[in-house]
């Protein structure tokens, strides 16, 4: 091979090695570990009303086998914590704005993950909810619902899911205004608020969920490599309902 060929082809690795990594990423191989998703505009109109969602809300632990839409994902993860009102010159506890569920002095204490295993256009992994870009961020590459699934004691329909939310929460966020009130009940309320918004959107776009508080808070803090100060609180498996196959 001349000098030059190789100068090209040496030149042109780097890109051959984007090009491939698509399929790595769905195999668990190796990825930038900042990778960021942007997520899909969410949408404010919907054919199912709150009452109606309201109704027929129920704890979903059976799916149909089949690939959750990224775009579901982000609309969930938008009910979840979206930023609904956008205050970026605010107190840098608001983290970017007032949000689609209350909380206790706007702290904001919870943070959300998604654990992926079948969602169109997303490799499988976890990642972070970032509510003020409305964006994931990868943390680690791989299918990790088995380990989820492990660590809430067996709860199989965590395994089979496509995708499930995780719930963890920095108290100090909360308990630093509120102290001991803040510990016992603040966060937690927030914690329902945001949660009950996930089981009436995931209704409204026939996708069932379970909030599952039962899993080895040091098993689960494993498999999802939570900081330090963060306390699990929630899985909530994602997928859709059986009936309307
Ligand atoms: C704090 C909390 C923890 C829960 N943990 C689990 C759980 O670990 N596994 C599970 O299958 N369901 C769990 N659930 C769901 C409840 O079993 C369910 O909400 C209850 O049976 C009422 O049914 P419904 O939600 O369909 O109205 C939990 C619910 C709450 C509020």
């Amino acid at each position: 091979m001349s000098k030059k060929y190789l100068l090209i082809v040496v030149l042109a690795l780097p890109y051959l090695f984007l090009l491939c990594s698509p399929e790595n990423e769905k195999e668990g191989g190796k990825m930038d570990s900042s990778k960021i998703i942007k997520l899909p505009e969410p949408v404010n109109e919907s054919d199912v009303s709150v009452e109606e969602a309201l109704k027929n809300r129920r704890s979903i632990r059976s799916y149909q086998d089949k690939e959750l839409k990224l775009e579901h994902l982000s609309q969930i993860l938008w009910s979840s914590y979206g930023i609904t009102k956008s205050m970026e010159s605010g107190p840098d506890f608001l983290r970017g704005g007032l949000r689609t569920a209350p909380s206790a002095g706007a702290r904001y204490p919870l943070e959300i993950y998604a654990v992926c295993g079948n969602v169109s256009d997303l490799a499988a992994g976890i990642y972070k909810y970032d509510s003020k870009e409305h964006t994931l961020k990868l943390l680690q590459s791989g299918d990790q619902r088995s380990e989820l699934s492990e660590a809430a004691y067996g709860q199989s329909f965590i395994a089979k899911a496509p995708a499930s939310l995780f719930y963890s929460a920095v108290y100090e966020r909360t308990t630093s205004k509120y102290g001991q009130r803040g510990r016992e009940r603040y966060v937690c309320m927030d914690l329902g608020h945001s949660a009950e918004n996930v089981y009436l959107q995931a209704y409204s776009l026939g996708i069932g969920t379970c909030a599952v508080g039962a899993f080895s808070d040091q098993d689960v803090s494993k498999v999802m490599q939570i900081p330090e100060q963060e306390t699990p609180l929630y899985i909530m498996p994602l997928g859709y309902i059986e009936s309307q196959k």
